[in-house]
């Protein structure tokens, strides 16, 4: 899959530019504060329709507008596809397919896929749970529509059940539903738990693999999935995994009752990283975070790239900065195959030995 033109009315920083790009390779260079990380997000926005850093869409409409609109060209296997987003201050987004209006994201989502890095992603490694549940639930749902309907269903019910619980004193009379919502979860939940563990086994393969080599032989990355206690062993047939799930519901709803809590279930769900045994969240140094970030990214690609039958767009903001020559080198040699866009300060090297496209970005324009 390639996106080869993009169109931004009033994004971010950008006034109205169309970027025409190479299938290949596209080199982002600029000095601070010209608008590369704001082109990144937008071919992200536009295939996923989630910003990797805004919260609410109305941050990326230009601060002397009211609307912003992205369209994005390309082809996908042989055929050409656009989607097009059109943002409002005041109403909510608009979304088209193919120039035919769409609902969700979830359309959006089986066009173009893309698997982003950037210097936060320390995250994934040093944040809590939830900032690692996040990276398998992004890479879940453009990879399993079954597993974002599970989601869905999953969180509805949650919150339907934290709700009942919490005002159990004001409103009895909604406890007979504590069943029903419990009895969602854990068919939603099955599903959850079963795409996490296939997904982090694939993920672990290619991860550890990435890792040993970025590092020269040296530390050994692994992964390994947690989750409720009761299901013995998550790649299990659903049917297991529902009866285990049930089980666990069953035996602290008690507990729950009393806490006026969720106590567990897959919404607690933990990957754990770990390097040399060591658990990376709170031992793996500066460049070891950014080294196991990184080869969670790759491995994410390579399992899309199997998935999908293609390469999904890979988006490397501000990488190679951060990184020693020999793990720069490595990362540049592993990143072929598929369409790449790269961001940079100085563009000699990288276009030297990349190839491709590249793009001078000042004040939100492309200078030619
Ligand atoms: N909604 C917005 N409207 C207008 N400008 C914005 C908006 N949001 C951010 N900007 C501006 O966009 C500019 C460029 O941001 P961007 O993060 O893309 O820079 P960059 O080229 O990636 O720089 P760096 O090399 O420092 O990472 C910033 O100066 C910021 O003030
Ligand atoms: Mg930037």
């Amino acid at each position: 899959m390639e996106l080869l033109e993009l169109t931004l009315r009033g994004f971010r920083n950008y006034r109205d530019e169309t970027f025409s790009f190479d299938p290949r390779c596209n080199v982002i260079y600029g000095e601070n504060a010209q608008g590369k990380t704001n082109l990144l997000e937008a071919i992200v926005y536009l295939a996923c329709g989630r910003s990797p850093r805004a919260r609410f869409d109305r941050e990326m409409i230009g601060f002397s507008g009211d609307e912003a609109s992205l369209i994005g060209r390309g082809t996908v296997g042989e055929r050409a596809r656009e989607i097009e987003i059109r943002l409002h201050r005041a109403r909510r987004r608009s979304l088209t397919v193919d120039q035919v209006k769409v609902k969700g994201a979830a359309a959006l989502g089986e066009v173009f896929h893309t698997v982003y890095f950037s210097p936060e992603d320390l995250y994934l490694i040093r944040a809590g749970a939830a900032e690692r549940r996040r990276f398998l639930d992004d890479a879940l749902c453009q990879l399993r529509p079954r597993y974002e309907l599970a989601l869905q269903r999953y969180r509805r019910a949650l919150e339907q059940k934290t709700r009942i619980l919490r005002d159990a004193d004001e409103r009895p009379d909604l406890l007979p539903l504590l069943p029903e919502f419990s009895e969602q979860m854990v068919m939603s939940g099955a599903v959850l738990v079963q795409c996490r563990a296939e997904f982090i086994a694939r993920l672990h393969e290619y991860a550890a693999a990435y890792h040993l080599e970025c590092s020269g032989g040296r530390e050994a990355l692994a992964l390994r999935y947690e989750t409720v206690s009761s299901a013995t062993d998550p790649l299990s047939p659903p049917e297991t995994l529902i009866e285990q799930l049930r089980a666990h519901m069953e035996a602290h709803a008690a507990a729950e009752r009393a806490s006026r809590l969720c106590l567990s279930g897959p919404h607690k769900d933990e990957l754990r990283v770990s390097i040399d045994q060591q658990d990376a969240k709170q031992y793996a140094s500066q460049g070891q975070a950014r080294t196991a970030a990184l080869s969670l990214k790759l491995a994410e690609r390579d399992i899309f790239k199997n998935v999908l039958g293609e390469y999904p767009l890979l988006l490397l903001d501000d990488v190679l900065s951060e990184l020693d020559p020999r793990r720069q080198e490595f990362v540049l040699n592993r990143i072929r195959g598929g369409q790449l866009f790269i961001t940079c300060c100085e563009d000699d090297r990288l276009t030297a030995l990349l190839g491709g496209k590249v793009l001078h970005i000042r004040e939100g324009r492309e200078l030619s």
